[in-house]
């Protein structure tokens, strides 16, 4: 039996099974449906996309996977030097991996050894936000704040080495003021906090925290997994304020395929280049920097840039904005829009019973959770479709 996520395999509705995908549409035995949600906000470009699958396919004649470890190929080599050109400020070292939660774990012990390796022992707390997502490994869960996902950590008790506050300014500055010297990063999801209830605040809250960071000399990571290459409105939101490390993953690949990549400034490279053996970044994910994975990654960002994919997201904005306008209802208790996310915030999560189905029928795959009916589409949805998924969403309520 498979073991199917988040879910309690005994009362599970059976999924929908797919048997084909194209474009913005995903095919069952007898419906038709636009993915609403990207495949967990990934496929920014397409199923099927021609030159994704080209660059992919061009890629297996060659070879499908060497490791990393003793050698090095293309495929890594041209996405190292095109994230070089494509990320913001001095964002040129790529760590890769095989997921976004794998890409935090790195980024999260790469703080930690950049204070080992400078002698600062001591610096082992990380800063991170109420109600955060970072993935379901060990650290990221301990990182992350989420009752509903992470509960099992209960196991283990109250962490003493992470502290969450909220994303306004004076917690920040009272954090920074009680813990500053034995932290050595302040993790984030920048201006978007997905799995935590697509919450979104205001950049003026990461830029004094770039700027206590710097008084304090702690390392900001950026965990843009879910909203790198556009997703918020910004290509990344390290164009607008630069962390020491950033941690790709979703969208990288276009959604093809797992892979993750952990990019570091010169700063924290240069806390581990030397000739001391032990100030190496002892990490190695067996299929780290695959060639099939860097191969259509590579692709997706040359796509990315030549068809202008930052006014496709402007305009998917644009239009939610405009449907989403004044719209409310007994029970709802926010409806929120930023770039390509758009989020339908209940008062009570049982109104979200029914969502899935009801979408269905309208032929709009969608995955409300908990309290929250969402949407993350591919941003080469046309206007009529994006449409169609905003009145699927909106009219849930009529009747209710
Ligand atoms: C912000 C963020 N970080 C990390 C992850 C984990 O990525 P993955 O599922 O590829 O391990 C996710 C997944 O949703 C995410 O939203």
């Amino acid at each position: 039996m498979i073991w199917y996520p988040y879910e309690q395999m005994k009362t599970m509705k059976p999924p929908y099974k797919v048997i084909d995908a194209k474009g913005i549409y995903l095919y069952t035995k007898d419906n038709k449906m636009i993915d609403s949600v990207s495949s967990w906000w990934s496929n920014i470009y397409g199923y099927k996309n021609e030159k994704l699958n080209e660059a992919i396919i061009n890629q297996v004649n060659k070879f499908s996977h060497v490791m990393l470890g003793g050698l090095t190929h293309d495929p890594v080599e041209k996405l190292s030097n095109k994230l070089k050109e494509f990320l913001p400020g001095d964002l040129d070292y790529p760590f890769f991996s095989d997921s976004g939660s794998v890409s935090v774990e790195v980024a999260l012990k790469m703080a930690l050894q950049f204070y080992m390796n400078k002698g600062e022992e001591n610096r082992t707390m990380v800063l991170a936000l109420n109600h955060a997502y970072h993935g379901d490994t060990f650290k990221t869960m301990e990182v992350g704040d989420d009752e509903d996902y992470h509960f099992v950590l209960e196991a283990y008790g109250k962490s003493k080495y992470v502290v969450h506050i909220p994303t306004e300014i004076p917690a920040l500055e009272k954090a920074f003021e009680e813990y500053g010297d034995k932290l050595n990063s302040f993790i984030v999801e920048p201006l978007l906090q997905g799995a935590g209830g697509m919450r979104m605040y205001d950049i003026s809250f990461l830029e004094r925290a770039r700027e206590l960071c710097d008084e304090y000399k702690v390392l900001l990571i950026f965990d843009e997994v879910a909203t790198g290459f556009g997703r918020t409105g910004n290509r990344f939101v390290a164009d607008l304020v630069l962390p020491d490390i950033i941690c790709l993953g979703k969208a990288l690949t276009g959604g093809y395929i797992g892979h993750a990549a952990t990019v570091a400034n010169k700063k924290v490279f240069d806390a581990f280049y030397d000739d001391e053996p032990t100030h190496a970044l002892m990490h190695g994910p067996t299929f780290m920097g695959n060639p099939l994975a860097c191969a259509v990654s590579l692709r997706a960002i040359e796509i990315f840039e030549e068809e202008n994919f930052m006014d496709k997201i402007k305009r998917i904005e644009e239009i939610e904005k405009e449907e989403m306008e004044g719209f409310s209802h007994p029970k709802i208790e926010e409806v929120r829009v930023m770039g390509g996310c758009v989020c339908i915030e209940l008062k009570d999560g049982k109104d979200i019973e029914g969502f899935q189905e009801f979408a269905y029928e309208r032929g709009v795959f969608a995955r409300p959770f908990l309290k929250y009916i969402y949407s993350m589409v591919p941003y080469v949805i046309k206007e009529d479709e994006l449409r169609k998924v905003m009145r699927t969403m909106k009219e849930w309520f009529e009747n209710k």
